[in-house]
Order: structure tokens, then sequence, then C-alpha cells
């Protein structure tokens, strides 16, 4: 909580040359940073004084330092370093490293971003420490155990002082939680604020070689543990991009977790199929802007999609995000389902949706920027 000593000299005008206010972020992995961004140059024109400590939960290029570059994001002051690891090795080794940092520099308030493990050990440790913390994406629920973000989601927001949702359907999670209402405030998606940020200045997509360029395409993304880390998923995968490939050409960004797994399985004997190493943010958002469909189980990307108006087949039992079913183009498939769904909308028989979700207008870094200042402030 803010010192209530220091908010009684700032009102009664006597702490004149009061330490400004420190707000620090906590952020790991590539989701988180699209989100941070927004909320990073908002917290900036406000004047309030910020560090980041990076995680280093992703540390390749691609997943991390490229997202930097092309989101113009500050050097991070430390990087924890964290690496791979098991999830109980992961999250111990953030919350060791974090602590000493937050002894150091001990702010007004932590911010964290989403539901990775990063931002769980911050959860836990800025409990233990009895400082404030912010997070965005607060709410988001799967209602499926089974996923280590879902039971991230839930701790990170069972400790949060303030909790910042993205849409309806997360408020309403979080009070059907027995969450006070007082410490949930709507605020929109911080990641379209940057979907938003870079679309003039998208450059056309870079085909793979070989793919023509007026030729329609299809982009997969996989990563999901369920769908990539047992040999039955694995299979189940594999064929699934086969089929699709029948139906169009598949340009396929291969993220770390289970590339090796995929090609094993028979990936590399696909026709019709392009992979690629994990692309840097503005080149994925213009390949993104130029396909036909979009077959992931990634979180932002159906989010993504949904702005963008181009159909997305997630390939799940269940989203965390399920706005972008209802107002968006998102609907989720099992592996069998996506050539059949696929088909459809290279038919043009999958009908556009009329709506857009509420607050994803380009403007939550500030909303984000005005709650965080005022609960500092209290
Ligand atoms: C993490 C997040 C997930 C998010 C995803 C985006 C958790 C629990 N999961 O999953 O929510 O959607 O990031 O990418 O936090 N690796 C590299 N280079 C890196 C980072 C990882 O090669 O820079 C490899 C590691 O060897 C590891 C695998 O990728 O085995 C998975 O990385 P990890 O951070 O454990 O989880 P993700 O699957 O990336």
């Amino acid at each position: 909580m803010p010192n209530p000593i220091n908010s009684h000299l700032h009102e009664t005008g006597l702490l004149v040359n009061a330490p400004k206010r420190l707000v620090t972020h906590v952020a790991g992995a590539r989701p988180n940073f699209p989100k941070l961004g927004p909320v990073w140059r908002a917290l900036s024109n406000r004047g309030i004084r910020q560090r980041l400590i990076h995680t280093g939960q992703h540390y390749d290029d691609a997943l991390s330092a490229s997202f930097f570059r092309d989101l113009a994001l500050p050097t991070p002051d430390v990087n924890l370093g964290v690496g791979s690891g098991s999830h109980a090795v992961q999250t111990a080794a953030t919350m060791v490293a974090l602590e000493s940092q937050l002894l150091d520099h001990t702010p007004d308030i932590v911010v964290v971003y989403g539901d990775i493990n990063s931002t769980l050990a911050a959860a836990i440790v800025c409990a233990k420490m009895g400082i404030p913390l912010a997070h965005v994406e607060a709410g988001l629920r799967s209602f499926d155990d089974s996923m280590p973000e879902e039971i991230n989601r839930r701790v990170t927001d069972l400790l949060s002082s303030l909790l910042l949702a993205t849409s309806d359907d997360a408020v309403a999670n979080l009070l059907a939680e027995g969450i006070p209402r007082e410490r949930v405030s709507f605020v929109g998606n911080p990641m379209i604020d940057s979907l938003f940020h870079a679309l003039p200045g998208l450059d056309a997509p870079r085909l793979p070689a070989g793919l023509a360029p007026d030729s329609p395409y299809a982009v997969v993304t996989l990563h999901r543990p369920a769908n990539v880390d047992d040999p039955d998923s694995i299979a189940k995968a594999v064929a699934m991009v086969n089929a699709l490939a029948a139906e169009v050409p598949v340009v396929m960004p291969l993220h770390p977790r289970g590339r090796e797994r995929m090609r094993d399985g028979g990936l590399d004997r696909v026709r019709n199929l392009f992979t690629t190493n994990p692309m840097p943010y503005l080149q994925f958002l213009a390949l993104v802007r130029g396909a036909s469909l979009v077959v992931t189980d990634s979180g932002g990307i159906q989010e993504e999609t949904t702005m963008l108006e181009i159909p997305c087949i997630t390939v799940r039992p269940n989203t965390e995000r399920p706005v972008t079913i209802t107002h968006g183009t998102n609907r989720l498939a099992t592996p069998e389902e996506v050539p059949t769904m696929a088909a459809q909308v290279l038919a043009r028989t999958w009908l556009a949706p009329q709506l857009r979700p509420p607050l994803w207008d380009g403007a939550a870094g500030p909303r984000i920027a005005a709650a965080i200042s005022e609960f500092i402030e209290k």
C-alpha cells in the first residue's frame, strides 16, 4: 500500500522535495513486450520514474531483443538472466534474483504482464515484500488447469492490488472469484495500442522464397505444450498442417518449443509448407495482415487477428480470450477440424464479425497509466 504518512504530507504540501514515485515493470517473454511498450510510454508522459527488469525467461534475439528494437522499448535496467528450465526452476530462479533487485530499489508499485512464469514469480515476491502489484491482463481464464498459464493467472490475480482488465468477461471472472470491485479497472488492451502504432509503417510481407508474391497463404503457429510436447499431439499437428497445406500454401514460423519434435514427426516432408525462424514483431504482423487465414494456439495472435479482421482458427479446446470469438474473427477447433474450417474461409463462407471488443481502441496505455498514477498517489 502507498505510505499513508507520505500521502498526508503530499496533500498538505509539507513534503516539498519528496522523491519521485518509482514504478518497476517486470517482463520476461515475447508476449509481454507488446503490452509493456504502451504502458511505459504513457507513464513516461506523466513524468513518472520507471525501471524495467527483464527476467531473461526469453533470451534469443528472435524472441526478445528483436521485439525491443521493433517496439522501441527502453533497454532493461537489469536482465536477471534466468533462462530456460522446468517451471519450478524458472519460477524459483526469477524469485531469488528479483527479490534482491527489489530490495535494492524498492518501488511504489510493480507492474506485471500476462501469464508467464516470470509474472507469477514477481507476484509472489511482491506479496511477500509488501510491494503493491498491478497486473496488466488480469482476469483472463481458460478454466483449464492443465495450462501452466492458467495457474499463473489465478495466483497473480489473487496477489494483485490493481487488476487491469482487457475485457468485460475478465472483469466478471475476477468479481466471481471474490476480488473486490475497487481493485479492478477495465482499461482495454495495450497489445492493440502497439498494433495500431505499428500498422501505418508496416512493409509488405516478406514471403519465403518459393511462395509467389500474389499467392494466398495461411500462417500457422503452434507452441503450446498440449499441441507440441508429446508424440500423439505432434502426429495430430503434423497431419493438420499436411491437410491444410493441401488447400493453401502454409507459412509456419517455428517456436523453439516443439520445433525439433515436429521436424522429427515429419513436418519437413509436408509439401506446400514454408517453415521459418520465429519472426520479429513487425515482420510477423505484416505476414499476418497479408494472410488469408491464421491457425494458431497463441493467445496474442487471437487478439491481433481480431483487429486485423483475419479469420483465426485456434487449435485449442478453450480460450481465455472469449471476446475474440464474440467480437472477433476467432473460432476454436480440434486439429482434425482445421482443414474443413480453412476450406470454408477460402470459399468465403466464413462471415466477418460486425463488432470490435470494447476499449480495444489504441488508448489502453494511457488508461493504465492513469490507474497506476492514481493508485500510487493515494
Ligand atoms: C512461454 C510462456 C507462454 C508464452 C510463450 C511465448 C510460460 C509458462 N509460458 O512459453 O505463456 O505463450 O512463452 O513464446 O511462461 N527457448 C529458446 N529461446 C528462448 C526461450 C526459450 O530456445 O529465448 C526454448 C527453451 O529451451 C524451452 C522452450 O523454448 O525449452 C520453451 O521456453 P519457455 O520459456 O519454457 O516457455 P515457452 O513455451 O516459450
